[in-house]
């Protein structure tokens, strides 16, 4: 005998006798047997019951079976079907099976018949879950293979991925913008056993402080005004799989107690609820901030900081492993000759020196979109005269770090050069196109959300 879940049959023929016949038939085969006589109470029961195969009559009293299986396709339910068809209906059979019917029995029927299309079609639903189980499986092992780089950093790296991905631990991954911090935690994810479950995004620093709350732990109605029916927040939405916050530093303070509870011991109250919500959900956060700073100026809780730090990912930036330019440029320029269908070649010696000699504040992110660049204008040229245009703009900043505390270490120094540097290419960008946000947000290789906060951040708007 089938599992439970795996034998319902749904039958929709306006024929009392058939509906009755296949039901009696193929109870004693042990299916769950339902009938339905239109095409509405057909979609109610599919709905409800979630069948694995549904045997469909083409002419029914209020909507065709056709429409019956176009509405199943935009529900997304998966359900296999099985026309039945009277003579002379050919043209009809052609449109369900463009629209996705598995399979047709001609109408008068032998019951054996019916019973074993049944059979055969259960079976191909079995085989075709088990291929997309073993595709994902292999878009798990792709996805590492995505992620360049042989620098012992990088080594480090995808060890300590593969040893925490399914441990369940919150991992806490830091790096520099661009260094590839989301497409770690995305990784942690497709290779934890939580593959088939969601992963959902959240970035901290993009949503207002006022809106956060309720975004991540949802709110009942009547919270507050305008919370016209309750709504589940995106840790209810991650339940089964993993949630990443990205950008955990600027988690506003009042709201890491509850953060802090959730971390613990996976349990918070909705916005105006008093109820407490379980979920089962893997917690991945990112930052490029310097969390110990927080801590000291007091922006950040100290028991928080030391959950989060309980395993940490730091990525190093791109200049501190350049053994990894020369493989990232090849992965890059394989992957945008394919998107835009280029046969751009390897780059000559002195633009890899060039390439090599350049600083790359903004990381993997700046090396992908130079290169995406260039391959989209078809000019290796590019690429020198960006870099040249680059640092000249950083090495003539107007006001180089200042070092007003003596003991101001190296990392601080050369954090604030960057932060300079990125500032000044922001402001270019914008005066370049006239303060239009998005096409600087595209010059610039950034998202319209990060440009808008970092032109906050770095108060170029006043
Ligand atoms: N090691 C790598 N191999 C291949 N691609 C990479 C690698 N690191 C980063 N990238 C690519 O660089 C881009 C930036 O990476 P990602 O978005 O993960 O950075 P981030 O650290 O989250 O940046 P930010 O702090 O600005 O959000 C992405 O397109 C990503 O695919
Ligand atoms: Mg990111």
């Amino acid at each position: 005998m089938r599992k439970e879940e795996e034998n319902k049959v749904l039958v929709v023929d306006d024929d009392p006798r058939i509906c009755w016949m296949l039901n009696e038939a193929l109870k004693d085969e042990g299916y769950q047997v339902f009938t339905a006589r239109d095409g509405q109470s057909a979609l109610q029961i599919a709905l409800k019951e979630n069948p694995q195969v549904m045997v469909l009559d083409i002419k029914l009293p209020d909507i065709s079976g056709l429409e019956v299986l176009e509405r199943l396709r935009q529900a997304e339910l998966r359900v296999e079907v099985i026309i039945l068809s009277a003579h002379g209906e050919t043209k009809n059979v052609v449109k369900a099976i463009k629209l996705g019917a598995a399979d047709f029995v001609n109408k008068p029927f032998d019951i054996e018949e019916v019973k074993m299309h049944i059979r055969n079609t259960l079976e191909k639903g079995r085989l075709k879950k088990e291929v997309q189980f073993l595709r994902s499986e292999l878009k798990a092992k792709n996805k590492f293979e995505s992620f360049i780089g042989d620098s012992p950093q990088i080594i480090e790296i995808k060890k300590l991925i593969e040893e925490v991905a399914d441990s369940g631990l919150t991992v806490l991954i830091r790096g520099e913008s661009g260094t590839g911090k989301e497409i770690i935690a995305r990784i942690l994810h497709h290779i934890s056993s939580r593959r088939s479950g969601p992963f959902i995004k959240v970035n901290c620093a993009a949503i207002p402080k006022e809106l956060l709350e309720a975004e991540l732990f949802g709110y009942e109605r009547g919270a507050f005004t305008g919370a016209y029916k309750r709504k589940p927040g995106r840790f209810e939405l991650a339940n089964q799989g993993t949630i990443f916050l990205d950008e955990i530093g600027d988690m506003p303070i009042e709201l890491q107690a509850k953060l802090l509870q959730i971390l613990e011991h996976r349990e918070f109250v909705r916005v105006g609820g008093v109820e407490t919500i379980s979920v089962d959900v893997r917690i991945i956060c990112a930052t490029n901030q310097d969390l110990e700073k927080n801590l000291a100026e007091g922006t950040m809780r100290e028991d928080l900081y030391y959950r989060l730090n309980e395993i940490t990912i730091p990525i190093p930036p791109l200049r501190e492993r350049r053994e990894d330019i020369p493989l990232l440029i090849e992965h890059f320029i394989n992957i945008y000759n394919k998107q835009f269908n280029r046969q751009f070649p390897p780059l000559s010696p002195s633009t890899l020196q060039a390439i090599e000699e350049y600083d790359w504040p903004g990381n993997v992110r700046e090396l992908e979109n130079l290169i995406k660049q260039t391959i989209v204008r078809g000019d290796e040229g590019i690429i020198k005269s960006e870099l040249k245009k680059r640092s000249s703009l950083s090495s003539s900043s107007p006001s180089p770090p200042q070092t007003t505390e003596d003991e101001l270490s190296l990392k601080k120094a050369s954090q604030k050069a960057i932060e300079e540097t990125e500032k000044n290419l922001i402001s270019k960008a914008l005066n370049q196109t006239n303060w239009n946000r998005r096409k600087a947000s595209q010059l610039l290789g950034i998202s319209y959300r990060s440009l808008l906060y970092k032109i906050k951040e770095y108060g170029l708007g006043t």
